[in-house]
């Protein structure tokens, strides 16, 4: 039998914002694929690297005591959803200076009109707003964080997978013209890539204002839920349980058995939102539940979570430094240092 090629090592890496507190969208969305794929979770990665992307979040937030403050409440809220710092290397993205110099690096070989395609700055500009040269740049400082932790596997939504391609694409630019350095990485999207609705109907999301936060006091979520917008058909019509977003949000959190019997009710009819709702408030508390108890564990000693952001920034810089060194030698910075030690070994 020929002998098995060696199995490349697969490394995840993934960076959220911390521009608000989390909602169900980003952990349906974002934050449970994270988990799942931490080393000894059931579709874990050899390694895993998650970052809280403060300095993106710059562009958008411009308080820094509000600032500090939801990078905390970020760690806090992905420990306490489960996020592993024995098995994950969980670190703040401005902790990492590695990573910005390695931006220049690539800022060098990125075309303008490549950015000028990206959607954050487009959007902007459509709306007739005002865009900043951080807001510009925001996907070179994207590919950075990728590249300089050879990750082979990018969990995102939807939304990110054309700052992926970006990345590819100077990292396929940069190796043409200096040789082997950068892993190309590949997105990975959430299975079955739903989105998960809002209050609204429409996408969960901040702009919209249409969220129900993880951990936010649970009458106050209970206020939102009740507060769902719903079709006006009659209690007696049987209705469709796929598409009505309020079956959605319970489909998300019930245990499949509840989540049949909902689906029954629905297509029976005869019953009032009202107690779907109801549902929902208790679905959702339970399934949180262990988080929440966590989380209060968590917040009553903050010098534990700076300990681990600590930890793992440290790892991240071990790391960063060991790729920005190899790309400051391949383009020619670095006097006085060998090219021997240039190639990226066994990770091509
Ligand atoms: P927001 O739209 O509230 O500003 P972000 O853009 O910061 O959220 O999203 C962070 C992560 O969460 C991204 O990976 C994004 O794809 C995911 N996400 C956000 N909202 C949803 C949603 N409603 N459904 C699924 N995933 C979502
Ligand atoms: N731009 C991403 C978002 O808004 C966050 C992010 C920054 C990111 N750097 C990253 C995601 C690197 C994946 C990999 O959701």
């Amino acid at each position: 039998m020929p002998p098995e090629a060696p199995r490349r090592p697969t490394r995840a890496l993934s960076g959220i914002q911390p521009t608000g507190r989390f909602h169900w969208g980003n952990y349906f969305g974002a934050i449970r694929q994270y988990i799942d794929l931490q080393p000894g979770a059931h579709q874990a990665a050899d390694e895993a690297y998650y970052f809280i992307a403060d300095l993106h979040a710059l562009t958008t937030v411009r308080d820094p005591a509000r600032l500090r403050s939801l990078v905390h409440a970020a760690a806090v809220d992905l420990v306490a959803l489960g996020l592993d710092p024995d098995r994950a290397v969980l670190y703040v993205q401005s902790d990492v200076p590695e990573v910005t110099e390695l931006t220049w690096l690539l800022m060098t070989v990125t075309p303008m009109g490549l950015l000028e395609r990206c959607h954050a700055y487009k959007d902007k500009k459509s709306r007739g707003l005002p865009a900043d040269a951080g807001l510009f740049t925001y996907p070179v400082l994207m590919a950075a964080d990728i590249l300089a932790y050879d990750a082979t596997v990018v969990p995102v939504g939807e939304d990110q997978v054309q700052h992926i391609e970006v990345c590819r694409d100077l990292a396929g630019t940069f190796n043409h013209l200096y040789g082997d350095v950068f892993t190309l990485p590949k997105p990975r999207l959430v299975e079955g890539g739903a989105k998960v609705p809002g209050t609204d109907g429409q996408k969960m999301s901040k702009s919209y204002e249409n969220t129900i936060e993880v951990f936010e006091d649970l009458a106050a979520q209970k206020k939102k839920i009740m507060r769902i917008t719903t079709d006006s058909r009659p209690m007696e019509e049987p209705k469709d349980p796929e598409g009505d977003h309020l079956f959605e949000l319970f489909a998300l959190m019930a245990p499949e058995t509840d989540r049949a019997k909902m689906a029954d009710l629905y297509r029976r009819g005869g019953f009032g939102y009202g107690e779907v709702k109801k549902a929902l408030v208790e679905a959702a508390a339970a399934f949180f539940a262990d988080a929440r108890a966590r989380r209060a564990e968590l917040e009553a000693d903050p010098a534990r979570i700076e300990a681990i952001l600590a930890a793992g920034a440290a790892k991240a810089r071990a790391k960063a430094g060991e790729v920005l060194g190899r790309a400051r030698r391949a383009c020619g910075l670095a006097r006085g240092e060998t090219m021997v030690s240039g190639g990226k070994g066994g990770h091509s």
